[in-house]
């Protein structure tokens, strides 16, 4: 009978012999064209990842060049290593539901899943082509990845709500981050069915779009974009105790002269190994003219102690399963 270590090494010769690096670790290459399994690059921008199981899926605004004048759609991919991505389906079809006229837009697409209902409950922006609706769309499914269907429209808590973030922490407990444009960004728990907004945890009365947080060793980190539209600016990050503050002052992810390397964030997500974790920064990397051409911007980030930063992007990996990222130089 072979050994248990006579086998890893057969398979790590087969590996090399096919070619393949004995390593579970998957290769990312932030800015270039990301193909899923069609060969067709992912259309999930302004996106969101939702974890079930050992799945992750990825839903986006999906600005395909041959989608259809006057609807809005968002995809759906699954992965289970974050790096090679199967299409599911274009989880949304939609046309103008509020009847807000030409360049209406429906974007920042996130998906909870609520364990209670077995509901797929997604928020998107949903706006005029002007940007004075400042909504929320809500849109159910019972599937993941099923066509998702159109419930309301509404103001969160009365707010203004323009881009639109989701935080789910450790306790499983679900939050709406969005943008209030006169006064900062609110964090707001769902309600128990997450069919609406509740209670607000949070103004953070910082002008910000793209607002993620993550919940890192005890301390909550936010971030977000400056408003400058699709042009990249420098994203600030902040810590806080408890959600609901006191926030530090927001200082800086890299350089403010590198813009975000010419991204803007949509979202952080923790990977949680067997011997490190990692948070991810996923941002979009905006080409307003040739926006199916959008493309996306993961690094893992440099966080731990109040600290936090984006690294200069290059090639880096991940293992999925021991949490361990390794940037190329
Ligand atoms: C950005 C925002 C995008 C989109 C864009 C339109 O600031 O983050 O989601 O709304 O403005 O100009």
């Amino acid at each position: 009978m072979k050994t248990i270590s006579s086998v890893v090494s057969l398979c790590a010769v087969a590996a090399v012999l096919l070619g393949r690096p004995a390593t579970a670790a998957e290769t990312f290459k932030p800015g270039e064209v990301w193909p899923d399994d069609r060969g067709q690059h992912i259309q999930a921008h302004g996106g969101g990842i939702l974890k079930l199981g050992d799945t992750y899926y990825w839903f986006g605004e999906d600005r395909a060049q041959n989608n259809q004048r006057g609807l809005r759609y968002v995809s759906c991919y699954s992965s289970t290593n974050l790096a090679h991505w199967t299409f599911r389906n274009q989880v949304v079809k939609l046309a103008d539901p509020e009847n807000l006229g030409r360049g209406w837009i429906l974007e920042r697409p996130k998906v909870f899943y609520n364990a209670a209902t077995k509901k797929f409950v997604m928020y998107a922006h949903i706006d005029n082509g002007t940007y004075k609706v400042a909504s929320v769309a809500v849109l159910t499914s019972d599937t993941v990845d099923g066509d998702y269907q159109y419930l309301k429209t509404f103001r969160p808590l009365g707010h203004e709500s323009r881009d639109i973030g989701q935080f789910v922490d450790d306790d499983g407990a679900a939050y709406l981050i969005f943008e209030d444009r006169p006064f900062g960004f609110r964090i707001a728990t769902l309600s128990k069915d997450y069919l609406t907004v509740e209670t607000e945890v949070c103004l953070i009365p910082e002008h910000m779009e793209g607002g993620a947080v993550v919940h890192y060793n005890g301390l909550y980190y936010a971030l977000g974009s400056a408003l400058t539209g699709w042009n990249p600016n420098p994203n600030k990050f902040a810590t806080a105790k408890s959600l609901a503050g006191p926030w530090s002052e927001f200082k800086d992810i890299a350089l403010p002269e590198k813009n975000t390397y010419g991204s803007q964030s949509s979202m952080m997500v923790k990977i949680v190994g067997t011997k490190a974790t990692t948070v991810i920064f996923l941002g979009d990397i905006w080409k307003p003219r040739t926006q199916w051409d959008s493309r996306y911007l993961w690094m893992p980030l440099e966080i731990g102690d109040g600290k936090l930063a984006l690294p200069e992007p290059h090639a880096w990996t991940l293992d999925i399963k021991t949490g361990e990222a390794s940037v190329k130089k």
